[in-house]
């Protein structure tokens, strides 16, 4: 059985609720990222993606408990995935493929333009975007300054789901695996 089947919950789509993100969500979203990354996102990043109009911030729950989010900027007609987490306890259920097809819901449309930034080593993240439509499109030498470990930018757009990179801007096809 696997681990997934074993969940005394299993999959998120029968119990996840997802709504807007708020202030108030910010402690139990900073004990998350706190879990989650080598060089977490501090209070103050948070406050300033909420503040964005035009931004999409998601948290995902079950009864009342905050168990991951999700925090898109939009700039002119591209959104920016900046961060997406899930409590390590809730992984592998469903809850951030559930949070990146709300994004996507709310963007206004299927095909929206959507960019992201992910760590090179970060294959389960990489697996998770690319099952959603993503495509790897540019590498970014030493992105992360904690190890000095490259990024790779990912994109999802009207050629990325037809399985090209035609409409990415400066597309490295060569990165395609
Ligand atoms: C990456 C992360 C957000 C995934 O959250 P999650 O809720 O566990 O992901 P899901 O359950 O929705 O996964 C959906 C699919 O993505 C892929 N995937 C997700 N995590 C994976 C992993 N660790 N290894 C391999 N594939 C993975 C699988 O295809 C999975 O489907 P499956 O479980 O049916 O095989 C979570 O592991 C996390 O919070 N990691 C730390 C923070 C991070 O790296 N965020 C991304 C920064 S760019």
């Amino acid at each position: 059985m696997s681990a997934t089947a074993a969940h005394p919950h299993g999959r998120a789509q029968d119990w996840l609720a997802i709504r807007r993100l708020t202030y108030p969500d910010l402690p139990a979203v900073l004990a998350i990222e706190r879990r989650s990354f080598p060089s977490p996102w501090s209070l103050a990043m948070f406050v300033l993606e909420l503040s964005k109009p035009d931004g999409i911030c998601l948290a995902a729950e079950r009864k009342g408990v905050l168990l991951g989010y999700l925090i898109c900027a939009r700039y002119d007609t591209v959104f920016h995935l900046m961060n997406v987490a899930v409590a390590p306890e809730w992984r592998r259920l469903g809850i951030a493929q559930a949070l990146l097809r709300e994004l996507i819901a709310r963007t206004g449309s299927p095909q929206a333009r959507i960019t992201l930034e992910v760590r090179r080593s970060n294959a389960g993240a990489i697996d998770l975007y690319e099952r959603e439509g993503f495509r790897i499109a540019g590498l970014r030498r030493r992105y992360y300054q904690d190890n000095g470990e490259d990024a790779y930018v990912m994109w999802r757009t009207p050629a990325t789901l037809e399985g090209s990179l035609a409409d990415v801007p400066n597309a490295r096809e060569d990165l395609l695996p």
